[in-house]
């Protein structure tokens, strides 16, 4: 099987009721879908993805009238959150109902529920009947995709339609929250930035920066979105040590002086941080085809979706 790249959702949806997976496009990175109400389409996904069963899975809505279909007595500050923000790159934990199946949230009792911001993407799970089981479209803890080309790369051998929506808005994936008492709890930073958040929820909000390699929330592995070469911190780096090592360079916004440019790719000559997170893993996929042996990564600044990139950067270092 190699799989067909293309814009017909009427032919995803053909897929999806007949259980098999498809890539599909979403404003923060593509995602891999199936019927979440089925365990068998579910089952599919974990191993497409070779996706260890503890790490739980989004569920993907296209109405607001959903979320009662699949969650139990939704709190009142989380529904407002959905108003807010979807569709968007927020992903909110709740009380599940029986229908989602334990498969899915990985015997949790809350199950993530988000609305993607894609054209196609909403049309298709209008054209459907239930909700998509999607984590992002990559082999476990390597880098998210956000390009069709990147989902084909290195799962079209396993899936049969990758629904091409073009390269994803945002690039990162989608921030967590769900409620812990009367506090929100921030399980993933992500797409959608802390500040937006406080302008909606003017409780206490907590952020999780949990790193562990066996997470509260899972998914949230100290190792992962992570390129097969040996990652280091920009910080470290030394012209004198490291002038006769194979490296590359992740930068934010200039080059590195003595190091050839093919070698480097800048996130953003601007400085952006939206268009650096864009950017991310497209570039760290390219390094990482590179003939070189390590890379040594810079960090952005703390502010905005700097927090959810930097998340990110810090996940792929080596022996962190
Ligand atoms: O932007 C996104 O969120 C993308 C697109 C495709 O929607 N999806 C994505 O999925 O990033 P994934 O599986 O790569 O990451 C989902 C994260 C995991 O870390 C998982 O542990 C967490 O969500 N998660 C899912 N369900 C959960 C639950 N019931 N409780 C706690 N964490 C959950
Ligand atoms: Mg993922």
């Amino acid at each position: 099987m190699s799989a067909i790249i293309g814009q017909d959702i009427k032919k995803a949806a053909h897929y999806l009721n007949s259980n098999d997976v498809v890539a599909i496009p979403t404003e923060t990175v593509y995602g891999l879908a199936a019927n979440a109400l089925d365990i068998n389409a579910v089952t599919k996904i974990f191993e497409v993805k070779n996706r260890p069963y503890f790490d739980p899975l989004i569920v993907h809505i296209s109405a607001l009238n959903e979320i009662n279909k699949y969650a139990k007595t939704p709190h009142p500050e989380l529904i407002k959150l959905a108003e807010a923000f979807w569709p968007g790159p927020l992903t909110i934990l709740f009380d599940k109902k029986d229908v989602i199946p334990d498969l899915v949230t990985s015997g949790l009792s809350r199950v993530a529920l988000r609305m993607p911001n894609h054209e196609l993407t909403l049309q298709l799970l209008q054209n459907i009947d239930f909700p998509l089981a999607a984590p992002s479209a990559n082999p476990f803890s390597y880098v998210s995709p956000t390009c069709a080309q990147h989902v084909h790369d290195q799962l079209g051998e396993k899936i049969p339609y990758i629904l091409d929506g073009g390269a994803c808005d945002i690039g990162l994936e989608s921030s967590i929250v769900g409620m812990e008492g009367e506090n929100l709890m921030i399980y993933r930073k992500g797409g959608l930035e802390i500040e937006r958040i406080r302008e909606i929820f003017k409780g206490k909000i907590i952020v999780n920066d949990n790193s562990s390699s066996s997470p509260a929330a899972p998914g949230m592995l100290k190792k992962h979105y992570s390129p097969n070469k040996i990652m280091l911190d920009y910080k470290d780096y030394n012209p004198m040590i490291h002038q006769f090592d194979n490296i590359g360079f992740l930068k934010f916004s200039e080059y590195e002086k003595n190091i050839n440019s093919e070698q480097q790719i800048i996130l953003s000559e601007n400085a952006n941080l939206s268009e650096a997170a864009q950017r991310l893993f497209g570039a760290l996929r390219s390094l990482d085809k590179l003939d070189i042996d390590t890379i040594f990564i810079e960090f952005v600044p703390e502010i905005g979706l700097g927090l959810a990139i930097n998340d990110r950067l810090k996940r792929t270092l080596t022996d962190h």
